[in-house]
């Protein structure tokens, strides 16, 4: 009997560890195709390929991810389909810091022009924006190891996970539209510069066009269950049109 229980415990063990590494491997997988996908647009707008278009990709791929966790919530809630979804929450924000944190290496060191703290003493808002979005997706990520979420107890540690993805996500949308702003404005003006493919709008300016359809449907919620079910497509509809648009100006 004790062998047998103890033989259990070890295949209970063996069965969450593969469990977990295959939820890793389909939020890795996701991570990839989103940041490749980034990585070949950029290269074929600019023409080129370098260091700083990884370094933009990381960027914008990490906001990307964080903005599908903050959708996951919804979708699984407003449709059956999404229900599985949410097994890879975690996975896909563990990613998020990651792949967030290589931008910020690569801005402070490789990609510096005036050394590590340049940004910071140049643009404070950008560069602390950016500092706050990551310090605290380093924190959700320590407090997420099964101890920590014991210690702390579930009732508060689902409340720093709601908040902090949240303040995140805005946090990093601040730093990148105050950045991106004048580059936005002037290829809305017509002014593409040396791009190999002028038409095509630049891929944060895609990037911010998902996540405000991401905050427009956390903030439906306001409305109760039945306003969100109904306003997410309506948003949705909305930010593929404006996208599709913008290829077209
Ligand atoms: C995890 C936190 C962060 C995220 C998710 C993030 C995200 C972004 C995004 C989406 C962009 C626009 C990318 C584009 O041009 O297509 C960007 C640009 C940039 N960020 Fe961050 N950022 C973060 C933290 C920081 C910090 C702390 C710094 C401080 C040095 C920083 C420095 C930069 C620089 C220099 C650019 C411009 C890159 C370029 O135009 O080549 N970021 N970031």
């Amino acid at each position: 009997m004790g062998m047998g229980f103890h033989s259990r415990g070890r295949d209970n063990a063996f069965y969450e560890m593969k469990e977990a590494l295959r939820q890793y491997f389909i939020a890795g997988s996701i991570s990839v195709t989103i940041t490749g996908g980034l990585i070949l647009y950029l290269t074929a707008r600019r023409g080129y390929f370098d260091l700083s278009i990884i370094n933009k990709s990381l960027a914008s791929g990490s906001l990307v991810l964080l903005g599908i966790v903050l959708l996951l919530g919804p979708l699984s809630r407003f449709y059956s389909r999404f229900d599985n979804w949410i097994n890879y929450r975690k996975e896909l924000g563990i990613l998020a810091f990651l792949t967030g944190a290589v931008h910020v290496y690569l801005s402070m060191f490789p990609l510096a022009r005036r050394g590590p703290f340049g940004l910071y003493q140049s643009r404070p808002l950008v560069a602390y924006s950016g500092l706050l979005g990551l310090v605290i997706m380093a924190y959700l990520f320590i407090i997420s190891f099964e101890k920590l979420k014991e210690k702390i107890g579930m009732a508060k540690w689902w409340k720093m996970q709601y908040w902090g993805a949240r303040i995140t996500v805005l946090a990093i949308f601040i730093h990148m539209a105050v950045f991106k702003y004048p580059e936005w404005n002037a290829w809305l003006g017509g002014e593409a510069g040396k791009l190999a493919r002028p038409g095509w709008p630049p891929a944060s300016l895609l990037v911010a066009i998902f996540i405000s359809f991401v905050l427009l449907t956390r903030l439906s919620e306001l409305f109760g269950a039945k306003a969100a079910r109904f306003l997410t497509p309506v948003w949705l509809g909305t930010a593929i049109v404006t996208s599709f648009l913008l290829f077209n100006l």
